[in-house]
């Protein structure tokens, strides 16, 4: 490593650092917003919706004790940032007749969190 940094690299490293910070979401206030998902997303068997465990990176439907819609069978998706993203903020659209009765998350900043904290639910 050079002892001093040239002045592209540094600019492109206080731009990362910075692009970073705008980005850290946060993981508590993710918890807080959760508590309305929560209503439907529990570990109970007569929950409405299915758990929510592990959804991060998980197959779409892939639980074996819920009944998905077929619109949800179907979606064959992977639950990573993007696609969690969109479902979250508009489930029709993302997910054409699926049936979580939930009308989405409009703040993006509230779904980033959202998001952290389910990166966390294991
Ligand atoms: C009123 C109940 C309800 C609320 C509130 C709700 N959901 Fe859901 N959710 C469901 C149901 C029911 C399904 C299954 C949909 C289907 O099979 O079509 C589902 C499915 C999902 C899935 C796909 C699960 C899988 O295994 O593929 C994700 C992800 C999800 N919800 C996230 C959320 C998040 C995040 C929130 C809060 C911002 C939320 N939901 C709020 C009922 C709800």
């Amino acid at each position: 490593m050079p002892r001093r940094i040239g002045g592209a690299a540094r600019a492109a490293l206080l731009l990362a650092l910075s692009a970073t910070s705008v980005a850290a979401a946060d993981v508590e206030h993710g918890k807080a917003l959760y508590q309305t998902c929560a209503a439907c997303h529990t570990e109970r068997p007569d929950a409405l919706g299915p758990s929510l465990k592990g959804i991060f990176g998980r197959k779409s439907a892939a639980l074996e004790d819920f009944r998905y819609s077929n619109a949800m069978r179907r979606a064959n998706l992977v639950w990573d940032d993007a696609n969690l993203r969109a479902y979250i903020q508009d489930p029709q659209a993302k997910v054409k007749g699926n049936r979580m009765p939930y009308g989405g998350v409009t703040d993006a900043k509230d779904v980033d969190d959202i998001i952290a904290y389910l990166k966390a639910l294991n």
